[in-house]
């Protein structure tokens, strides 16, 4: 490959630190004269006219979608439905009467993705990809392309494509809003700055989410991530990452549903990540916590400044809490790194996994 990865031991480690000056590079991309949030105008024109957004993706790129859905819903009020491509071909749902699909893919090349885009169109539906890779399969045949502006993605798991999916689809939802004339309370390009800041300082953590990942998962066989709300998305992803490549047994889920079974898998030193993010449900999650706790398990609480207590193990930055994923899934991309190599996996080549997936 002509990218190199320069000094740094593993791809991985390289896009995981990229990741700030991918947010400050997107919000220059998407930027007007004026210098204020913009797109091109038949992009925000398709999800302007859409009764309802079908947003179609598989793996990483899906949990993007979770976290675009609560955007273009809260900000832009635009109902959205998030699928898995290769479930959507034969479980089709009923359409609204104006859909948009939106297909969010790092490659642009996934096949199961690419299936559901012949279908729709073969309905005449519109369509726009959100990609990686200008020239893909995916943004050739849609009608429309939105970049992310991450640069190439070499190792397979997925780091910096997943939070610039996230900007663009903060941003995508901000500027449709705009169009809309709802009042938007944030100030998206001042608060994603932010964010970019408070990335840097986490990339920056790096010797304490090691000590992290030595502590809780060195040895175990299964790890368990919850949340609530946007926690929850972040959750999923957290888990993904942990099981892409450290092969520990990881599952994200929803603190709610702890009750209704998961939690007959706690025993006796078996971790569980809390992330603990948004004030409206942050006692909730720590009810869960206080739970796995009474019944043996090791927890790791990750809480955003002005929410921490004292037991947490680690308090993020605070950004708004529209934009939390952002810096929340950070530690847990790092904590899978070091889980990974100190067990001793290949940590940009998976075993059974590949960066895209042709087939179905
Ligand atoms: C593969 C990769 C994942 C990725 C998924 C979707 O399974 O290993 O990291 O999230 O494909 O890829 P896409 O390019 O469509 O986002």
């Amino acid at each position: 490959s002509d990218i190199e990865k320069g000094m740094y031991p593993h791809f991985m480690l390289k896009e995981m630190d990229e990741q700030p000056g991918v947010i400050r590079k997107i919000l220059q991309a998407y930027e007007n004269e004026q210098g204020e949030l913009a797109m091109d105008e038949n992009i925000v024109n398709a999800f302007n006219e859409a009764d309802r957004l079908y947003i179609i993706a598989a793996g990483t790129s899906y949990h993007a979608g979770l976290i675009g859905k609560h955007y273009f819903e809260k900000i832009a009020g635009i109902p959205v439905e998030v699928h898995i491509s290769s479930e959507f071909g034969y479980n089709m749902p009923l359409l609204s009467e104006k859909p948009l699909f939106l297909f969010i893919t790092q490659s642009g090349e996934t096949a199961d993705s690419r299936q559901v885009l012949v279908k729709i169109k073969a309905l005449g539906y519109p369509s726009i990809t959100l990609t990686n890779a200008t020239g893909s399969t995916l943004s050739r045949e849609a009608d429309h392309t939105l970049l992310l502006y991450a640069g190439p993605e070499i190792a397979v798991a997925s780091t910096k494509a997943y939070t610039a999916q996230v900007a663009v689809l903060a941003i995508a939802a901000y500027v449709v809003a705009k169009k809309r004339g709802k009042t938007v309370e944030i100030d998206l390009k001042k608060e994603l700055a932010i964010t970019a800041n408070a990335i840097q300082t986490l990339v920056d953590s790096k010797e304490e989410m090691e000590q992290i990942a030595h502590e809780f998962l060195a040895v175990s066989r299964n790890a368990f991530f919850i949340g609530r709300n946007l926690d929850y998305y972040v959750s999923l992803e957290g888990a993904l990452k942990v099981k892409e490549i450290s092969y520990i047994q990881a599952e994200g889920f929803a603190g709610g549903e702890l009750k209704h079974g998961t939690i007959a898998l706690i025993e006796e030193g078996t971790p569980v990540f809390a992330i603990v993010t948004q004030q409206a449900v942050s006692l909730n999650t720590r009810g869960n916590v206080k739970e796995v706790v009474a019944r043996g398990a090791n927890p790791c609480i990750l809480s955003m400044e002005g929410l921490e207590e004292e037991n947490d193990r680690f308090v993020l930055p605070k950004v708004h809490a529209l934009l939390t994923p952002l810096v929340a899934v950070i530690p847990l991309q790092l904590i899978s790194y070091y889980a990974a190599l100190h067990r001793g996996c290949d940590v940009d080549k998976p075993r059974n996994l590949a960066k895209s997936v042709t087939v179905e």
